[in-house]
Parts: C-alpha cells; sequence; structure tokens
C-alpha cells in the first residue's frame, strides 16, 4: 500500500507491505530513506545534518547516482538523478516505481534522451532495488551509476563484510591506485573509499547480531565507502562522529560504463536480506 507522506517537509511516499515491511521514498531523487523489513528495525542510515531542501543530495539512504558517478566525467559529481523530480509511475502489493526522463534541464548537463525506471520492493525480510535506463534517443550513450545504499550501524568499527576477499580494487582514497584485498573479512579502521571490481555476491555485512545479505545484478562494481573522523569534519552535511553509524556499500557500475544503443535498456538491481 502506497501512500503520500513528507520527510523533514520533502514530498515523500511510504509504501507498506501486507506482512509490516515498510520504506519511505523521497520523490525528489527518488530517494529511498527508510527501510524496516517486517519486525526488523531501520536499516539505512540518514544525517540529521542533510540540508533536506529541494535540489540539494540527502546525506544518506539510497542516493541514485546517474549518469555519472563522482567526479568521473564533466557532470555535477555523482550526476543529477538524485536531485531530480521523479514520479511515481506504478503501484503493486508492496512495490512501487519510479520514472525520470530526460528534460530541458537534464540536456543542459548532458545532452542526451533516456528514460529511468526505479523499482522498489519490500517484502518480508527483503528489499529489493532496480534501476533501469534506456536509450530514447537517435545516438549511443555511456554512463556510469550507483545505488550508494548508506547502510545504518551500531558502530563501525564492530562490522565486518564478508564476500570481497582477494577481490581487485580502485583506491579512490589514494589517487585510484590498484589493489587486492587480503582481508578475509573486511573490517574498517579509517577512511576507506573503494571501488570493488567484478564482485561476486552476495556479501554480508555482520554487525553484532543483526545480519544482511547484499547481493547485486547488473552492476559489476561494488564501491564501499565510510569518509572517517578527519574527512567527515569536513562535511556540513554530517554529524562529527556521524561516520561511526554508516557503512555505504554501492551496487555500481563504475569500471565498467555502460553503453546504450537507440532504443536498448540496461538494468542493475541490489537486494537486501535479513537474514538473523
Ligand atoms: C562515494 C564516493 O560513492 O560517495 C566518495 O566513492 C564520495 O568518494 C561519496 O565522497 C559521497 O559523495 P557525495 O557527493 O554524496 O558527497
Amino acid at each position: 500500500m502506497l501512500s503520500p507522506t513528507s520527510f523533514h517537509g520533502l514530498p515523500a511516499v511510504l509504501l507498506r507491505a501486507a506482512d509490516g515491511g515498510r520504506a519511505t521514498i523521497v520523490l525528489q531523487g527518488a530517494h529511498l530513506v527508510s527501510w524496516i523489513p517486517a519486525g526488523g528495525a531501520e536499516w539505512l542510515y540518514v544525517s540529521p545534518r542533510s540540508p533536506f531542501r529541494p535540489g540539494e543530495p540527502i546525506r544518506g539512504g539510497v542516493p541514485l547516482v546517474f549518469p555519472q558517478f563522482a567526479t568521473y566525467g564533466t557532470l555535477p559529481q555523482h550526476g543529477f538523478a538524485r536531485t531530480q523530480g521523479w514520479r511515481v509511475a506504478a503501484e503493486s502489493p508492496g512495490g512501487v516505481s519510479f520514472h525520470l526522463e530526460s528534460s530541458a534541464a537534464t540536456r543542459a548537463l548532458w545532452p542526451h534522451d533516456f528514460t529511468a525506471e526505479f523499482a522498489v520492493d519490500v517484502r518480508g525480510d527483503h528489499l529489493g532495488l532496480a534501476l533501469q535506463v534506456r536509450n530514447s534517443g537517435a545516438r549511443d550513450f555511456a554512463f556510469t551509476a550507483a545505488l550508494h545504499t548508506y547502510l545504518s550501524v551500531s558502530d563501525i568499527a564492530a562490522i565486518r563484510l564478508d564476500g570481497l576477499a582477494g577481490g581487485a580494487y580502485v583506491d579512490r582514497a589514494n589517487n585510484d591506485a590498484p589493489g587486492r584485498e587480503t582481508a578475509a573479512s573486511l573490517t574498517v579502521t579509517q577512511e576507506i573509499d573503494r571501488v570493488y571490481t567484478d564482485v561476486a555476491p552476495p556479501l554480508r555485512l555482520t554487525d553484532k547480531s543483526r545480519v544482511l545479505e547484499i547481493s547485486q545484478t547488473g552492476f559489476r562494481d561494488c564501491v564501499i565507502w565510510n569518509p572517517g573522523p578527519q574527512r567527515t569534519a569536513r562535511m556540513a552535511d554530517m554529524e562529527p562522529d556521524g561516520y561511526r553509524r554508516m557503512f555505504a556499500v554501492e551496487a555500481a557500475t563504475v569500471a565498467h560504463p555502460a553503453t546504450l544503443a537507440p532504443g536498448a535498456a540496461w538494468e542493475g538491481a541490489q537486494s537486501l536480506r535479513q537474514s538473523a
């Protein structure tokens, strides 16, 4: 069931599944800001210092990164999808999808015609997120994208992530130096900002007694990000110790940009399943 609501003053929708699972999505950016599985607790982090103003990205939840990841291109950081107004396109029991298409505003930044759909599905202990992009223009285009999922954690020092051992990565915190994961389980002791390429899901996040299985399809890369104390101190939209309560695990296509011919579509998905 879908009902209108607001989130810190921004127009949003509340999605409630028959089994009690719920999600809140802000229409600006089709920005998922809350996921509470049936019988569970909140899994997404949102910074209370986010601006919550039209045209400014929310710090937390699941920002949609499209058509450019970070600064890899000439667009604003992480592209424009996260600050555009999306509309509800379809509704089903436990599901909702949102629509965005190219406009004068997007063409001023990126000269391509596209349509994008973002689907959110809430069922029991599971959250499904899927981004579809279609080329509605007459020329090929390439893009990078991510579902920039900010997970809420009890304490960044207490978590571990399994599933990345042996994986190659690009270290964004160290001038994009190449690296390879040597730890059996990833733990976070300082700033981390890495694009793991060609990941083999699922990943498994353990946070004390909570466990989350994280899968992705379509997206070949996975970005792991936590700003650590020094970088957080320079971020106006984070509390000084906010980095301790968040852990970004982003399904992404960065090292492998997607290319679409006219009429062609691409889809990438991330799914989260609470397993304890
Ligand atoms: C991550 C990037 O995906 O997003 C980081 O890897 C970046 O480098 C972070 O700092 C947050 O970006 P923004 O634009 O939301 O501050």
